[in-house]
């Protein structure tokens, strides 16, 4: 099928998986670093998970939103007692994108104001709106951006857009809000809409004090600070949710992968007088799904019980560890090692040693598949395709760790030798 996206020259067709490891249709195994782009966190095919959507699909499968069913209800409540500050009142639906587009809608509909600003290098989705919100060019199709949406600078440290040192930078590129609210907006903005870490942006991880300007600037203009935690959230960067890094309160936060392992679902999730705001366009037919609702709330059982947030933070330090190995062995090719928790990204560059930071994207592509070859599955992204993404289930132990690295450093070496 031409146009549809296989991520490697040859498919990895999947027959089936479990935990970590999926299998092909040859019969080949994999180690899966990437979970279903940072989805499956408790592991593919979790029985816990698996049995309570079953028991829900017994009882029933599907009222529409108009009736609330008991799952619904717990996995508000749970969400609410789960995120931070006084988040309390969910809306869902069924995928990021959706989650994106009804907090933007949401805040336009709290703050009266129509634009919004988003950040380079963000990525929303793959609908029509969301795609005007991504600041990457390579993830939209329309061919002008609509007039209400302007991209800021992104906290991307290792290629600042202000050619300045974080150390002694004072995070201009969040004071640089400011500066476009003024100059290219109407002086009034509704929304920031902003990853705590830009996941398809290639694991771009916003300095501490980022936030804190950001949203302090956006409610100066009247806006709300809508955090996208649609792939960091759910203990995946060592906090439940990975705003938690830098102490700053949203006014609403979107979240969906994750959440339900797998099973499709997305939350956006605000404050009563912000949600109080929502007057019309509230049907989501599949919103709140019994099933996934069911399977939502045993994933988080799971996240909870086995304390994920700190093992994602311990396991994660030690895949960090590894890659900043594989960092002192191929100096010229790793630029950064990037990231929180078990949301880690390698940046490939022509030759760091050289001070050449031109993306290798065509390197990154060798790598890929020579680790394919060596039965390790991770993800790749940035503008620029030409960063690594490390996400792999939650539930992982350190020699799942020690053999994904060990795989890797091969695969790196077969590329680089030869
Ligand atoms: C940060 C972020 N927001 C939104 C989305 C869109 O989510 P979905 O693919 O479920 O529509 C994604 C998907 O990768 C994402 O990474």
């Amino acid at each position: 099928m031409p146009g549809v996206p296989v991520y490697y020259g040859e498919p990895v067709a999947v027959s089936s998986a479990e935990g970590a490891r999926v299998v092909d249709t040859a019969g080949k195994e994999y180690l899966d670093f990437f979970a279903g782009i940072l989805t499956v966190s408790v592991g593919h095919a979790n029985a816990e998970v698996n049995a309570a959507a079953r028991s829900q699909m017994e009882r029933f499968g599907h009222t529409a939103c108009l009736y609330p069913s008991e799952p619904v209800v717990a996995l508000a409540e749970k969400l609410a007692e789960i995120t931070p500050g006084r988040l309390e009142q969910s809306y869902f639906t069924t995928s990021g994108t959706e989650a994106d587009e009804t907090a933007v809608m949401l805040a336009q509909m709290h703050t009266g104001n129509t634009e919004v600003l988003a950040l380079r290098h963000g990525y929303s989705g793959r609908s029509m709106a969301a795609q005007n919100l991504n600041g990457l060019a390579n993830w939209r199709t329309t061919p002008s951006q609509v007039a209400s949406v302007k991209q800021v600078l992104a906290p991307y440290c290792y290629r600042c857009p202000l050619k300045l040192e974080p150390k002694t930078c004072g995070i201009a590129c969040a004071r640089d809000i400011e500066d476009v609210i003024q100059t290219s907006t109407s002086g009034k903005v509704a929304a920031l809409i902003a990853e705590p870490i830009q996941g398809v942006g290639g694991f771009i991880t916003a300095p501490k004090g980022y936030f804190e300007i950001a949203a302090e600037i956006v409610r100066k203009y009247g806006g709300l600070f809508l955090c996208d935690e649609v792939q960091t959230g759910f203990a995946r960067t060592g906090k439940m949710f990975a705003i938690e890094h830098h102490g700053v309160e949203p006014d609403v936060l979107t979240m969906a992968k994750a959440i339900a392992n797998g099973f499709p679902i997305a939350a956006t999730i605000t404050r009563p007088e912000i949600a109080s705001s929502l007057k019309k366009l509230t049907i989501s037919t599949f919103g709140g799904n019994p099933v996934s609702c069911a399977a939502a709330l045993a994933t988080i059982e799971v996240l909870q019980r086995e304390d994920l947030p700190a093992r994602a933070e311990r396991l994660g330090a030690e895949l960090r560890e590894g890659l900043l190995r594989l960092q002192r062995r191929f100096p010229s090719k790793i630029g950064e090692v990037r990231g929180l928790g078990l949301m880690l990204g390698v940046e490939i560059v022509r030759d760091e040693q050289a001070g050449d930071r031109t993306p290798d994207a065509p390197f990154l592509n060798r790598v890929f598949e020579a680790a394919k070859q060596r039965g390790l599955l991770v993800g790749k992204g940035g503008l620029y395709g030409n960063v690594f993404r490390f996400g792999p289930p939650l539930l992982i132990g350190s020699e799942d760790v020690q053999e994904a690295l060990q795989r890797f450093e091969a695969a790196f070496a077969s590329c680089v030798d030869g």
